[in-house]
């Protein structure tokens, strides 16, 4: 019995802590990912990752339709233990790293999504800032960037928004 109280309480301490560290779960749900999809427009040669990659859906839908190569950055591990799952099932070559993205190497990417929140931005900010090449896209969701601005808006009626920032 008490095995199940262990892992009872690492899950809620691990949602508890990625939530105070840049968000709680909310996964971007089929009809965002689809905009993303047009939004991102990714190439086969980019390097996608993902900060806060939750369940990994997002990423492996992306990987799937573009070939190209994708990481998840995901800090609550019963999220993490989901997106590699689902990498597995599907067979879509994601790499899923159980991390904290404010600590972990993002020089590899051309194309970074974060849907965190505000104060999580204000934190990655200067990591984003000095670690990846001029170039690099970054799309966040729902929440902009402060101090940045982006290149392109992606504003639908009655839906969050996507803001496109080029380093
Ligand atoms: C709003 S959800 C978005 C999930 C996913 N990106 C999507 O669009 O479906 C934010 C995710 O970021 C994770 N997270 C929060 N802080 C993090 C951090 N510092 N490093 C990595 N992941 C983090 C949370 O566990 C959660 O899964």
């Amino acid at each position: 019995m008490w095995i199940f109280w262990l892992i009872f309480f690492a899950v809620i301490f691990s949602f508890g802590y990625a939530s105070i560290s840049g968000a709680p779960w909310v996964p971007t749900r089929k009809y965002g990912i689809n905009r993303f999809l047009k939004v991102a427009k990714l190439k086969k040669d980019d390097v996608l990752f993902e900060l806060g990659c939750g369940d990994g859906r997002l990423l492996v839908s992306a990987v799937r339709e573009f070939g190209c190569r994708g990481v998840g950055i995901e800090l609550a591990w019963p999220l993490a233990v989901i997106a590699w799952l689902r990498t597995k099932i599907t067979k879509v070559p994601v790499v899923i790293r159980w991390a904290d993205a404010r600590h972990t190497s993002l020089k590899e990417a051309t194309v970074v999504y974060m849907f965190l929140m505000p104060d999580a931005y204000l934190k990655l900010r200067p990591i984003l800032e000095k670690s990846l090449s001029p170039g690099t896209k970054v799309i966040s969701y729902v929440w902009p960037v402060p101090e940045w601005t982006p290149v392109l808006v992606d504003k639908e009626p009655q839906k969050e928004a996507f803001y496109v920032y080029q380093m």
